[in-house]
């Protein structure tokens, strides 16, 4: 094996081996890495797709606090038994506006890329409340506390800038009228025309998320699940094999 004896020259040679292994190393990486210059977007655009509301933002970041990740994931991988039970298997798209993504990488509970719409907002305040409640085996923590905690978005603003800051395209008039949104979304008597044009009619859910007067952490929270995988029309989705 004429080949084999030549590798030995190399294997008793530690500077030889040492440029030769830089060489597939380099060749490796170039394969690897080049093509990413060419390819002008990895994520393939979805009709749908939008910034998070204030408030939405606001339990978004409430869910972070709380460590909800460590239990939930939020990403539907595309086998049989997760499109079943979830829905359709999760897009790159569907996180392109998280800092940071919320896949996760265990799954207490179940996946929650979907779970929007899928329960009332009643139920949702009784199960955080006392999860074991309504699922009476439940492991879930409670959270009740969220309802007493009140908040008025007067940070809002920064959060909405600090996204922007890393891409998501929140308007300047998205930005400026940040905090009148976030209270406008949780009262379905306010005048919430502006919310509405700026994030998409048919996206935006104004309510008074948990059924009390003052806006807390729980309107909060619930307005951000009761959004999670609503975005992206499915009935219409096609992927483009283009990309
Ligand atoms: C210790 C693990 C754990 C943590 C932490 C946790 N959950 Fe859960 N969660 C579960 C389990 C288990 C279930 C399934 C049983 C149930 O419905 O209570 C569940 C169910 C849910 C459901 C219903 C999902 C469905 O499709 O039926 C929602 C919504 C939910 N959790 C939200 C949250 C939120 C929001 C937080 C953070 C504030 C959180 N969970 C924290 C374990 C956890």
């Amino acid at each position: 094996m004429a080949i084999l004896d030549k590798h030995k020259i190399l294997e008793t040679n530690a500077t030889l081996l040492l440029i030769f292994s830089f060489l597939v190393v380099t060749v490796g990486g170039i394969v690897q890495i080049a093509p990413l210059f060419w390819l002008e977007n990895t994520i393939e655009e979805v009709e749908g797709m939008r910034p998070y509301t204030p408030l939405e933002m606001a339990g978004r970041n409430i869910y972070i606090r709380e460590g909800c990740y460590v239990c939930h994931s939020q990403m539907i991988r595309p086998m049989r038994d997760e499109v079943e039970r979830y829905g359709h298997y999760s897009l790159a798209a569907e996180s392109m506006y998280d800092h940071p993504f919320q896949w996760g990488s265990k799954r207490t509970g179940p996946d929650l890329a979907r779970v929007g719409g899928r329960y009332s907002g009643e139920w949702h305040v009784d199960h955080l409340r006392d999860p074991q409640s309504v699922v009476p085996e439940s492991v879930m923590p409670k959270y009740g506390f969220l309802l007493n905690k009140e908040i008025d978005g007067r940070y809002i603003q920064d959060v909405l800038k600090t996204n922007s800051m890393v891409g998501v395209p929140y308007s300047d008039e998205m930005l400026e009228n940040a905090q009148a949104d976030f209270i406008a979304q949780a009262d379905p008597d306010s005048d919430y025309d502006g919310l509405l044009e700026r994030y998409g009619e048919d996206s935006v859910t104004v309510r008074n998320f948990d059924g009390q007067p003052e806006i807390t952490e729980m309107d909060a929270m619930i307005a951000y699940l009761q959004m999670l995988g609503t975005l992206v029309d499915f009935s219409t989705f096609t992927p483009d094999a283009s990309r």
